[in-house]
């Protein structure tokens, strides 16, 4: 007999539910509701309760000054894992007009459905089956076709923190011109990414840059004039750039459409 998608998709709930007795899966801390630490992303920025629920507010009242966020927005928030920058606009907001995460990993959007949704009603996610050598290596090539599925400029925000840190430019080319469909007309992209001037277009975990790097696409850097590039081929233009500010030395830069 075959298995279906569904009967691996029930299966998989199944075996993490098991899991979860014997493990918890989450902790709180100023009266939210946060991933335990073995299903956090970032390393060992995020594994301190304060710094997780901090950072992700810290990220929030950037996209205030420099992307116009309110209580209003519709955000789609790209490589959101276990929910840090949603847990923050909980904390900072309350709530956002419409919120989307979306992600490779099923673990992370597993917990964020089970554990922020039931909260949040505006809060929702998606998994999508993009490969990803570090995070989805069976998942499906993106293709020439590649669609989020969403409408037509419907998102204000678009939020990627450590995510094209970890993407090849075939990937980041894709996903910027799906950004330029799903952003309205006045709309922000925040973003950030490894990217440094005299260096190679595109490298892959580069010797002697910040720290030692370890298994695939630990550490993509661009070149910044490649960057751009790959932006403007978009119909996106950088309209705010802060280098070396973020996580393990990664630049923010902030795009609008043309
Ligand atoms: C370093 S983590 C950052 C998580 C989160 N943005 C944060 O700042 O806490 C990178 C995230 O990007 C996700 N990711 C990697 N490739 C992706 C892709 N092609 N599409 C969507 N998410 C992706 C990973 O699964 C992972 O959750």
């Amino acid at each position: 007999m075959h298995e279906t998608p569904f009967c691996m998709t029930v299966i998989a709930t199944l075996k993490r539910r098991v899991r979860a007795v014997f493990r918890p899966e989450t902790t709180r801390h100023r009266n939210c509701i946060l991933p335990e630490k073995n299903l956090r992303f970032g390393g060992v920025h995020f594994l301190d309760d304060e710094a997780f629920l901090s950072a992700g507010e810290r990220d929030v009242r950037k996209l205030q000054q420099w992307c116009g966020l309110n209580a209003q927005s519709a955000v789609l928030d790209i490589g959101c894992g276990t929910g840090r920058l949603a847990i923050g606009l909980t904390s900072v907001l309350g709530a956002v007009r419409n919120y989307r995460g979306i992600d490779v990993n099923e673990t992370a959007i597993d917990w964020c459905s089970r554990f922020i949704t039931p909260q949040h009603p505006a809060f929702h996610f998606h998994r999508i089956n993009i490969r990803n050598e570090r995070y989805n290596p069976q998942g499906q090539n993106i293709s020439a076709e590649f669609r989020l599925p969403f409408e037509d400029a419907s998102f204000d925000v678009i939020h990627l923190y450590s995510v094209f840190s970890h993407m090849r430019s075939a990937d980041v080319r894709a996903y910027l011109q799906e950004f330029r469909r799903l952003l309205t007309p006045a709309g922000f992209v925040f973003l950030t990414a490894f990217v440094e001037t005299d260096v190679p277009d595109e490298q892959e975990n580069p010797a002697d840059y910040r720290r030692q790097w370890k298994g695939a696409l630990h550490c993509v850097r661009f070149a910044s004039s490649f960057f751009t590039r790959l932006v403007e081929e978009a119909h996106l233009r950088i309209v705010r750039h802060s280098h070396n500010s973020e996580t393990d030395g990664q630049s923010a830069f902030v795009l609008q459409p043309h």
